[in-house]
């Protein structure tokens, strides 16, 4: 046990799929792992593992940010081993050929700040993903027929962001979708010598102001937490 996961040694599996809402995590052990169990309810972030194809994997809560996400990871890499994480969560299109719906596959993650900032100073590292798993990744969303873009994502601190001239210049640069966990997972995993990707669906969009309808988040989610199991035992 550790200070927020309360799972046994043992109890994690070394593929961890981190969905940022903890009920989120519920719908999609009960949906597609096989004997899925609660190891974790420290603080209502729930965990569950179980199998698919199989496979044992974790299904754990991150919360939202990157100072939840990487309590929550850093926990899981150092105490529980795990050697597989991959986020799976929304994000907001900030390109016009990016549409709702559509599955991101961060490649790199840009940032004003993370809580490695102190490690870092004045070096602008640039967390990426894990190439395996990326590549493993688009391969299976393209099976899928799902439209899905590779490239750079945004991990803000500001959902509510006052600064749009900000955004602009993260869509000038070609940056794909704004999210709020990546940049801090591939920081840690490259850390530890683990492998991180972020498969995201989009969800709403900074251009149009578009969002998707409540009836159609469980399919589009669906396929994201499907592409991401595909990706780590490909
Ligand atoms: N996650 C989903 N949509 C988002 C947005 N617009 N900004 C930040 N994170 C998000």
């Amino acid at each position: 046990m550790t200070i927020h996961i309360g799972a046994k040694p043992g109890e994690i599996a070394e593929t961890v799929l981190m969905p940022g809402d903890p009920y989120r995590a519920k719908w999609a052990a009960e949906t597609f792992l096989k004997d899925a169990v609660l190891i974790n309810e420290v603080r209502g972030m729930l965990g569950f593992t179980g199998t698919w194809n199989g496979h044992r994997v974790s299904i754990q809560g991150s919360g939202m940010g990157m100072p939840s996400l990487s309590i929550y990871a850093n926990e899981l890499i150092k105490d529980y081993d795990a050697q597989t994480l991959i986020r799976i969560g929304s994000c907001g299109g900030m390109q016009d050929k990016v549409s709702i719906r559509d599955v991101i596959l961060a490649a790199t993650s840009s940032t004003l700040s993370t809580p490695s900032i102190g490690i870092f100073k004045e070096l602008n590292y640039a967390p990426c993903a894990d190439w395996g798993l990326l590549h493993a990744a688009f391969h299976a969303a393209e099976a899928r027929g799902v439209t899905t873009h590779v490239g750079g994502i945004y991990s803000a601190d500001v959902f509510y962001d006052e600064r749009p001239d900000l955004n602009e210049q993260m869509t000038r640069h070609g940056i794909l979708a704004v999210e709020m966990e990546a940049a801090e997972l591939y920081n840690l995993a490259a850390r530890h010598g683990r492998r991180a990707l972020a498969v995201l669906t989009v969800s709403d969009h900074l251009i149009t102001g578009e969002a998707l309808p409540a009836e159609d988040r469980e399919k589009s989610f669906g396929d994201m937490v499907e592409i991401a199991l595909e990706a780590a035992f490909a």
